[in-house]
């Protein structure tokens, strides 16, 4: 199986591609769901969610499936309520600003308490190609604070970080209990038919090196060294992290997700003797196929022929992006692996 050969820094005959937010709007079979039920809703019905799962793999050759889900939904059974509004986003109803505001917070038994997870993770093993991999995946434990704390989409993360500051010990103990949840989460994931896992950190790169070794970096080292231990590979992706990759090295997972703010070459040279996923920018995809064509061309010389090499967007697909385009994208990084440039 390509990734997780990729994973496992072996050669691969192609190198394999998956985009992350692979599942979404931008596919018509997917709104046509999604104007009759809440994205909750989808994830809470596993053949909804396994369909969805599958719809972009019918399109695209895409080398991994990620299961249809969010990294909000452990939420709910740890005591935090939460919905999406129609024009903000996620909003939490009661954020955490403090330590009495955790009281009543508590971690999961993942498999019981989102048991329309792991069914859809089990549905979609079941249907899907042998030689394409299946993807569990949670928040990090700093990108599910930032949600719990700021109450929803922030500018500047001025909550959680005005928490980090004044009140550490509550700080570390929401990240600690998140730590728990995403190890039990993933775990359970893993469980129930998913061969590789990625950690979303997605707001990760709004804090300073400074606090994201000494806040931060433990509580991602402790998930990491606990799930790595089923002996399942882990992709840990930073976003906005380029600027300190040097620590973001120091996670010990098995590959390391690249947003686009960074050459892959000079990315690769700080994290070390690791796979490294990415990192074309997503809104490239509103480009011509020419202009995409170069930039793929550009991550696929960086990366050198390298074993270990997963390519896919620095960030999620954007809504916009259309759907010839994401056909050329992918065709594109095996057309060009195939036959070295
Ligand atoms: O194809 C896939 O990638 C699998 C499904 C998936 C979803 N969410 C479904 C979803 C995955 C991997 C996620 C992860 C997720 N969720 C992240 C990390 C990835 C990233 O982009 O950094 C984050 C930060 C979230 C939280 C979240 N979920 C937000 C902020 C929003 C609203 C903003 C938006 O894009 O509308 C969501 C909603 C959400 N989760 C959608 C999808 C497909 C939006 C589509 C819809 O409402 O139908």
């Amino acid at each position: 199986m390509r990734l997780l050969d990729a994973c496992a820094r072996r050669p691969v005959d192609a190198t394999p591609i998956w985009l992350m937010r692979q599942a979404g709007r931008y596919l018509p079979e997917y709104r046509a769901i999604r104007e009759k039920m809440s994205l909750v809703e989808m994830c809470r019905r596993p053949d909804v969610a396994a369909e969805v799962t599958l719809q972009p793999l019918r399109r695209f050759e895409l080398d991994a499936a990620i299961v249809f889900a969010d990294i909000l939904l452990p939420l709910e059974p740890m005591g935090i309520g939460f919905h999406f509004s129609k024009d903000d986003g996620p909003v939490i109803e009661r954020p955490i600003r403090g330590a009495r505001d955790l009281e009543g917070v508590h971690t999961i038994d993942a498999a019981a308490d989102l048991p329309y997870v792991m069914d859809t993770l089990r549905l979609v093993r079941h249907e899907l190609d042998p030689t394409i991999a299946l993807i569990g995946f949670s928040g990090a434990p700093f990108t599910l604070a930032s949600y719990i704390v700021e109450g929803g989409h922030s500018r500047n993360y001025a909550h959680v970080k005005k928490l980090m500051y004044e009140d550490p010990v509550t700080f570390s103990r929401l990240m600690g209990l998140l730590s728990e949840v995403v190890v039990d989460y993933l775990k359970a994931q893993i469980a129930a038919g998913a061969q590789v896992v990625q950690v979303f950190d997605s707001w990760v790169g709004w804090v300073g090196p400074y606090d994201y070794k000494l806040l931060v970096l433990p509580h991602v080292r402790y998930v990491m060294d606990k799930v790595r231990a089923t002996g399942t590979p882990v992709i840990y992706f930073g976003n906005g992290a380029s600027g300190m990759l040097h620590l973001v090295a120091q996670a010990g997972a098995d590959v390391y997700g690249v947003d686009w703010r960074i050459e892959l070459d000079r990315a690769w040279e700080q994290l070390g003797d690791v796979a490294v996923q990415g990192n074309l920018d997503p809104i490239t995809l509103l480009g011509p196929p020419k202009a995409i064509e170069e930039r793929v061309a550009d991550v696929m010389r960086r990366a050198g022929g390298r074993p270990g090499h997963i390519f896919n967007l620095g960030h999620g697909l954007i809504p916009q992006v259309p759907l010839d385009n994401v056909k050329f994208l992918v065709d594109a990084v095996h057309r060009l692996s195939a036959s070295p440039i």
